[in-house]
Parts: structure tokens; C-alpha cells; sequence
């Protein structure tokens, strides 16, 4: 059984899944860190986010596992490096090329198979798992996105404003939704939920309804 959550950043989608994973015990996938895994290795490597062509060949070598709550790129666990507002704007960038994207759906279909999982990105419920059971769209309006976003960073030795970390929301959602391979957009057979006035567990109580109702 597959259950897809998408949305913007800052939607509040990563903790919506893990936390609605963990009520029906199924598996976590968080797309979004795959393309950060790819974004951190480009950085390390020196490559230039523009090249596409050696971009792609790091999509293609690299090794991403999830160990609990842990990313670990390449035997290294990068559960802190990949959440650097450099990586995530990288990230962004190298998610628009196809043969990331080909490399990135295929580990995300075989993450899937044989397991009850709750997957979550841009395009779970459009493109990697058209079939899925129950798929949500997840939105927030701008300024609780930011603020969010600004709460998570807050111990994590950047500095950053919100009025920054705004913009970069815009940038990136416009880079997501503008692209040609698999935009940011719902699906048509998605629940759209907005998250702005809702606390977490109020969240997690519909989709949890909504996916017992099909179970
Ligand atoms: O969700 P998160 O903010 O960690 O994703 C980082 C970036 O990875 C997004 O801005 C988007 O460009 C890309 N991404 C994607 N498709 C997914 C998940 C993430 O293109 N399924």
C-alpha cells in the first residue's frame, strides 16, 4: 500500500509523513533528501550544478541509504550537511535534470516494492506512483512556510533571516513548478490539505481518516 504526500516547501509534508508512518507502521521515504544527497555530492566534488552531464554520472554512482531518522550518502551519515540552505538550493537545481530524476524515481519504486509506505516529495503522486492508494497535496501559506522553515534552522549555526529564507521559498517553488519533467503540482485524484491554521496532530488526524476510509 503506498500512500504520497507532495507539496511546497515549508508545507509541512516531511513531518505530516513521518509522523502519519508512524500511525499506520509503514515505511518513510523522503525524496526530498535524495536530491539533497545529490546536491551535497556535487558541492563536495567541486562539480558545477550547470554541468548536467556530470551531475548526472553523481546520480548515478551514488549511494543512499536511510538508516531511522539517519540519511547516509555514500557510507557517511549527512543528516545535518544536507540541510544547509546552499544544499537545498543546489538541490533544486539538479532535480530538474531528467536523468537525476530517472536515476532518483527508480530507487524511490524500489524503496516502494513489497512494503506499506508513506512517500513524500514534489512528485509521488504524479509521476513515481500514479496508483498510489490515497495521494495528498499539502500547502501553507507563504509566511508560515518561512516561519517553519526559520524554526528548523534556528540551532543550526546558519545565519539567515526569515525575509531571506522567504525568498528562497519563492525561488525554489518557482524552480519546482516551472520545470518540464515532473513539476511541482497535485495530482488530480489528490486531497488538498492547508496546513497554515492547523497543528501537527489536526493534520495527521485527516490524512489518517482519509487513508482508513480506503484502507
Ligand atoms: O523536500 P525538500 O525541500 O527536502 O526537497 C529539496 C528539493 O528537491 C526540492 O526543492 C525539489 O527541487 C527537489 N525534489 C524534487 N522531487 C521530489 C523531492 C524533492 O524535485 N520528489
Amino acid at each position: 500500500m503506498i500512500v504520497t504526500i507532495d507539496g511546497p516547501a515549508g508545507s509541512g509534508k516531511s513531518t505530516a509523513a513521518r509522523g502519519l508512518s508512524q500511525r499506520l507502521g509503514f515505511e518513510f521515504l523522503d525524496t526530498g533528501a535524495m536530491y539533497r544527497c545529490v546536491a551535497l555530492a556535487v558541492l563536495n566534488q567541486g562539480i558545477d550544478p550547470a554541468d548536467s552531464k556530470s551531475v548526472g554520472d553523481v546520480s548515478q554512482q551514488i549511494r543512499i541509504t536511510f538508516a531511522d531518522a539517519h540519511v547516509i550518502l555514500n557510507g557517511e551519515d549527512v543528516t545535518q550537511a544536507i540541510r544547509t540552505a546552499e544544499v537545498s538550493e543546489t538541490a533544486s537545481k539538479v532535480a530538474q535534470y531528467p536523468v537525476v530524476r530517472e536515476a532518483l524515481v527508480d530507487l524511490q519504486r524500489q524503496a516502494a516494492e513489497g512494503v506499506n509506505i508513506v512517500s513524500e516529495g514534489r512528485d509521488q503522486g504524479t509521476v513515481v506512483f500514479p496508483d498510489a492508494l490515497c495521494k495528498f497535496f499539502l500547502i501553507a501559506d507563504p509566511e508560515e512556510r518561512a516561519r517553519r522553515r526559520f524554526d528548523e534552522m534556528q540551532g543550526q549555526d546558519q545565519e539567515i533571516t526569515r525575509e531571506e529564507i522567504l525568498q528562497q521559498i519563492h525561488q525554489r517553488d518557482q524552480r519546482d513548478e516551472s520545470r518540464t519533467v515532473a513539476p511541482l503540482k497535485p495530482a488530480d485524484d489528490a486531497v488538498e490539505i492547508n496546513t497554515s491554521q492547523l497543528s501537527i496532530e489536526e493534520v495527521l488526524d485527516q490524512l489518517e481518516q482519509t487513508v482508513r476510509k480506503r484502507q
